[in-house]
């Protein structure tokens, strides 16, 4: 099957039964900034944001998944606003690009294997 809605990648932002449950004592994730940032800066088109339930590895919140037609990249413990800035951030420079950029460094210090 095809799809005419083709993208460059999907992000997936678990706010699942772990990821940003403060109240559960983890940290915030900030849904409704992102989706304004990717609003604002017309990403959607391009990469896709999704804000999910739980992918798994609930053990080291926030998880967040980012799919392309090359990998998938699990980052995890996405703890502090800053790195969700990096993420909107590394979209937007992607979408200008036309191809989606390596992740950061700092990023992909949080990278994770959910497989065996
Ligand atoms: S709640 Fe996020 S991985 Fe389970």
């Amino acid at each position: 099957m095809t799809t005419k809605r083709l993208v460059m990648g999907q992000v997936s932002v678990c706010i699942g039964c772990c990821c940003g449950q403060t109240d559960r004592g983890k940290p915030a994730v900030p849904v409704e900034w992102l989706k304004t940032e990717w609003r604002r800066r017309g990403l959607l088109k391009n990469i896709q944001l999704t804000i999910s339930g739980c992918l798994g590895p609930c053990d080291v919140p926030n998880v967040v998944l980012i799919a392309t037609a090359e990998e998938n990249v699990w980052l995890g413990n996405i703890d502090g606003f800053e790195y969700y800035r990096e993420i909107v951030e590394w979209a937007a420079e992607s979408k200008a690009a036309g191809r989606m950029l390596p992740l950061s460094k700092d990023l992909l210090k949080h990278r994770l294997d959910p497989f065996r």
